[in-house]
């Protein structure tokens, strides 16, 4: 279940934000998530896996697309395909709006891309 975050959930959030690459600072981190606050398109969603949080996605919403800006997963989980999940969720969440990645989530993105449509040859 994708959860929009909100500031109780401030702590975890900063720690699964942590493992983006560039995200490393305490300070870089508190103002991504204040653009996350205060941006309202700049929205930011968990993952919630039983009772853990196990995944973090952040878009900057545009008005035909959105961007994944941030994306991360526990690293205890990954490799399960929680990843692609949440893009998948992410779509149906906006299946009118195209889904865009910036020069950090592309390749991951490309992936996912890769893999629906190879599901839907087979
Ligand atoms: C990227 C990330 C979200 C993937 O989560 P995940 O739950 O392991 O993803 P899935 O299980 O759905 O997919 C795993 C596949 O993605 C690949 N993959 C992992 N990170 C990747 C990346 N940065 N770019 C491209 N492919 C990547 C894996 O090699 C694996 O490939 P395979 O299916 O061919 O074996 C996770 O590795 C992560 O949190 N990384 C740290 C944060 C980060 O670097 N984010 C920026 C990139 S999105």
């Amino acid at each position: 279940m994708l959860l929009r975050y909100k500031k109780a959930y401030e702590k975890i959030a900063m720690g699964l934000l942590s493992y983006m690459p560039g995200e490393k600072s305490v300070k870089k981190l508190q103002e991504t998530i204040h653009q996350y606050e205060n941006d309202e398109n700049w929205q930011l969603y968990l993952l919630k896996q039983d009772e853990d949080f196990i995944g973090l996605v952040g878009i900057i919403l545009d008005v035909d697309s959105y961007t994944v800006k941030h994306l991360s997963v526990n690293p205890s989980f990954r490799g399960e395909g929680i990843g692609s999940q949440i893009i998948a969720k992410l779509k149906d969440l906006f299946p009118d709006l195209e889904c865009k990645s910036t020069e950090e989530t592309a390749l991951f993105i490309k992936k996912c891309r890769q893999k629906e449509e190879q599901q839907h040859s087979e």
